[in-house]
């Protein structure tokens, strides 16, 4: 179901629960400023959290890459979240198409080629779903607490969750759960993107970096990134254990 809202002539649009919806590699080298698939082999292990229907993981292996992705869905049953998958494809297709101004439409074209593209990212990722629950490369997992090791990946990408769902959860949620990815992380976490899906800054945001910074000695860069499908989407916020 789709919440809609008028906040002072600005429209949002949000979902009321967090979407089972996922993208390509492709996409993912952009949304995280990350050059190509090629340079994702200096890393020795990469976790993708939340990765929902994302097809990152399923590629990686293909390349020979070491990624696990975690997603409190992982314990389900290959049908039920190739059912869930669709449907939030056409949930959150529609959310879209109701307000394409919202949007720059440079990278996906149409509203049709947006669908083909996750659509995509779903088969990647349910073909891959058995042989991955077996290798332990998707775990079910939930922030703000993850079953991961101190430092056990050298990169942590997190799409989609922290600000774009920050309407749903308070400060200590999110700060929290910023702490928790840059524990399990020995070099960096990457998320993306830095604003809510009203396409509203983080209100927060300042008040947020500075705690970090202080109380948990996280450094933390924001990087522009060729990715804007949400208008004003092309920032990644990269943290990293203070020196
Ligand atoms: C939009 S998907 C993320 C997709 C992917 N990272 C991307 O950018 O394409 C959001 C995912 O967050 C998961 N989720 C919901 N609550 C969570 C929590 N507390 N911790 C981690 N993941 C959560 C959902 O199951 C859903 O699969």
């Amino acid at each position: 179901m789709i919440l809609s809202n008028n906040d002072n002539n600005n429209h949002r649009l949000e979902l009321d629960r967090v979407a089972f919806y996922g993208r390509t590699m492709s996409e993912y080298l952009m949304m995280f400023g990350l050059d190509d698939i090629t340079s994702l082999k200096k890393y020795n292990a990469i976790l993708d959290c939340p990765s929902g229907a994302s097809s990152f993981v399923a590629e990686a292996a293909k390349y020979g890459i070491n990624a696990v992705g975690c997603d409190p869905l992982f314990d389900k049953d290959l049908r039920i979240l190739h059912e869930q998958g669709d449907k939030d494809i056409e949930s959150v297709v529609q959310r879209v198409s109701q307000k394409p101004d919202l949007y720059n439409w440079e990278f996906y074209s149409s509203v049709d080629k947006l669908k083909e593209l996750r659509k995509l990212a779903l088969r990647h990722f349910i073909s891959d779903y058995a042989d991955g629950v077996r290798e332990k490369r998707y775990i079910k997992g939930m922030l703000p607490r993850l079953p991961f090791g101190d430092k056990a990946f050298d990169l942590v990408l997190s799409g989609h969750f922290i600000f774009t769902y920050s309407y749903k959860f308070d400060f200590s949620f999110i700060l929290t759960s910023l702490v928790e990815l840059v524990r399990v992380s020995c070099r960096e976490v990457r998320i993306y993107p830095i604003q809510k899906s009203s396409l509203q800054p983080y209100e927060h945001m300042t008040k947020l970096l500075d705690i970090l910074k202080r109380k948990h000695r996280i450094d933390h860069n924001i990087v522009t990134v060729s990715f804007e499908f949400q208008k004003g989407s092309n920032k990644m916020l990269r943290l990293t254990h203070k020196k």
